[in-house]
């Protein structure tokens, strides 16, 4: 059975080196027989999470939107910035809108559950964001996640790319190939459709 899997970059920056990372990625499993995705949160808007909010007003509809997404795929590429190394507030709030989601369409959901989760980061310094995964990692895990042991960071992201957007380093390159069929295979057999 061919896998769904997901891919959702933590930055809203047009020349992001994170979304440049997630299009690397994108492309990659696009040669597999996987249904891949590419989400961009600037296509859901959420307002920062608020118990008042959400209990006078109930979940946004992007939350719903976003949740119902996740819920459907086997795997989940998460490709983060490093912010003082934790994970970047805009994907934090995503992340903790769409934890807050317990029902799409009438239908229980638990989006995270059991879902396969690899992690990759892209930075201009000598870590690659590595220690952000580090913070996304745990709150994957406190959601369910099945996250993979295997990451992927680039350092020195500025340099990282061609002019089409191929990662130009071979090592790099390795990497995130192989975390790419890591996920594949993990999503494959572990997927939740049954
Ligand atoms: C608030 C803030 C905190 C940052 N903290 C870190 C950090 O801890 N480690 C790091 O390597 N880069 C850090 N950076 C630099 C980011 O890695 C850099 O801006 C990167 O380009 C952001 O990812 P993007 O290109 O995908 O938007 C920080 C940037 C900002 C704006």
């Amino acid at each position: 059975m061919s896998a769904n899997i997901l891919v959702l970059p933590g930055s809203l920056r047009l020349a992001s080196h994170n979304r440049k990372l997630a299009a690397e990625a994108t492309r990659m499993l696009a040669l597999s027989d996987a249904v891949v995705t590419r989400l961009d949160l600037a296509d859901y808007p959420l307002p920062l999470y608020d118990g008042d909010h959400e209990q006078d007003n109930g979940i946004p509809e992007n939350a719903v939107l976003l949740a119902h997404r996740i819920a459907v795929q086997d795997g989940l590429l998460l490709v983060s910035p490093e912010y003082n190394h934790s994970i970047p507030a805009v994907l934090k709030n995503a992340i903790d809108w769409a934890s807050r989601v317990r029902k799409v369409q009438g239908r229980p959901v638990q989006p995270f559950k059991g879902l396969v989760v690899g992690l990759a980061s892209a930075s201009p310094g000598r870590f690659g964001g590595a220690r952000g995964l580090e913070a996304l990692r745990l709150v994957m895990r406190a959601l369910g996640a099945e996250v993979l042991t295997q990451q992927c960071s680039v350092a020195d992201a500025a340099n990282g790319f061609d002019e089409n957007g191929r990662l130009s380093d071979d090592i790099a390159r390795t990497s995130l190939e192989s975390l790419v069929d890591k996920l594949l295979d993990t999503s494959r057999s572990l997927s939740r459709r049954g």
